[in-house]
């Protein structure tokens, strides 16, 4: 079997290619990605597998240089005539920024850019399955605080709390309006956070916001919301597996903790609390006194706030941060990571486990105990520049 992946130099891509090497029915994987020249894109597959010390066959990992923004893609990869054996399309790549600042990117690679990677796999010969990497989050917001099933999205009247997460639902058509059901395989990840091992995570990205929830320790979010969180390794093992299911039901699937392997923000705290034991005790407060810290950090709050309340944590965030400007940076960068988690979503996971043998994933404050001193190298306040 020959593979296409784009994204491998992600988080959930650099998994999944590490996984697919490991399977003895994959013969060669064509990764998409970025680079100037050959050279360059060989030395950041490495790297993939250096990460964790994995084996890097040369001879079955192939660069392809390519940009989901180039406009002549589709035709570049037409033309490439290696490529005319790709049995299976791993389609990981996106734009994953929350930020608004970066909604024409996020568009015009998750709607652009897909489009030119379906332009050319639908005219392949031998085109097996076009694996899409989703999101569960494409529900949107208006679900809550409960179980979140496959069938629900894509739903075009949902709304959405950024533009990615409706760039991913968007995508889910476009690919239904280019290839028949029986090649379609989508994966809808839930949140991705760390790895179950003791490893170097691969992205500090989500790890970003539990370590600057850590620092904070005063929380303007719903402790007791489920937060379905899976480690990456999970993930990655979840989709090669569908990916190789012998009876796969279902073309849509969850890669998500289900309602077993759920956590929630106090559970989190605990783990980190026995970890950072120096630290003040957490406190999670009204999500809508966020803008009363944001106010705080601005020096405009009101003096009748509720928020002098807790003046010890006031106290100790002057301590920790000294300038208000870095709090203001943190608090913006989390700002939609905490609006994610009030939502309570848990993404059922039953299809996973009736057609793949896996096992229920391990609740994230149990298995991050093996990430703690990442945790504690992170540097929160680069990270909330581009979190
Ligand atoms: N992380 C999560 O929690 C999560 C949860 C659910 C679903 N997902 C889905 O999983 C997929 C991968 O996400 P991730 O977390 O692995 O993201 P990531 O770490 O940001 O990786 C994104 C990958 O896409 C590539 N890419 C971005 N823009 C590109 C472009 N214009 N042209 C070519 N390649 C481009 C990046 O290449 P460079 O290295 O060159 O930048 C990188 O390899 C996404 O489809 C996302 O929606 C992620």
């Amino acid at each position: 079997m020959n593979i296409f992946l784009t994204g491998a130099t992600g988080l959930v891509g650099g998994e999944l290619l590490v996984t697919l090497s490991k399977r003895p029915e994959v013969d060669q994987i064509y990764c998409l990605i970025r680079s100037q020249t050959h050279e360059e894109a060989m030395e950041r597959l490495e790297k993939v597998f250096d990460l964790h010390e994995d084996e890097f066959d040369r001879s079955r990992i192939i660069p392809v240089l390519g940009n989901l923004f180039d406009d002549d893609l589709t035709g570049s990869l037409i033309s490439n005539t290696a490529l005319n054996n790709i049995d299976v399309v791993v389609h990981s790549a996106a734009n994953t920024s929350f930020s608004r600042v970066n909604d024409d990117l996020v568009e015009k690679a998750n709607i652009g850019g897909l489009t030119k990677i379906l332009l050319w796999a639908k005219q392949l010969p031998h085109l097996q399955t076009f694996l899409y990497i989703g999101t569960a989050t494409i529900c949107g917001k208006d679900v809550k605080d409960r179980i979140v099933h496959e069938d629900e999205s894509p739903n075009l009247e949902a709304t959405h709390l950024v533009k990615y997460t409706y760039t991913k639902m968007k995508g889910e058509l476009l690919i239904r309006e280019h290839l028949p059901e029986d090649k379609i395989l989508i994966a809808r990840p839930s949140i991705i956070m760390g790895d179950s091992r003791n490893v170097v995570p691969r992205s500090p990205v989500i790890l970003w916001a539990m370590a600057t929830i850590n620092h904070l320790r005063l929380i303007p979010v719903n402790e007791y919301a489920q937060l379905d969180i899976i480690p990456v390794d999970y993930a990655a093992r979840a989709i090669v597996g569908l990916l190789f299911a012998p009876n796969r039901h279902y073309h849509v699937y969850h890669v998500s903790s289900g309602e077993e392997g759920a956590t929630t923000a106090n559970k989190l705290s605990k783990t980190l609390s026995a970890y950072f034991d120096e630290m003040p005790p957490f406190n999670f407060i009204n999500k809508s006194m966020l803008n009363q810290v944001k106010h705080w950090a601005k020096n405009r709050l009101a003096p009748d706030s509720e928020l002098y309340g807790y003046r010890e944590y006031l106290d100790y965030w002057k301590d920790t941060f000294q300038d208000k400007s870095k709090l203001r940076v943190l608090f913006s960068g989390l700002d939609p990571y905490l609006e994610f988690m009030e939502l309570g979503h848990v993404f059922d996971n039953a299809r996973l486990l009736e057609d793949v043998d896996i096992e229920n994933s391990i609740p994230a404050d149990i298995y991050i105990n093996n990430s703690m001193q990442f945790v504690e190298k992170l540097d929160i306040l680069e990270g909330a520049i581009d979190p």
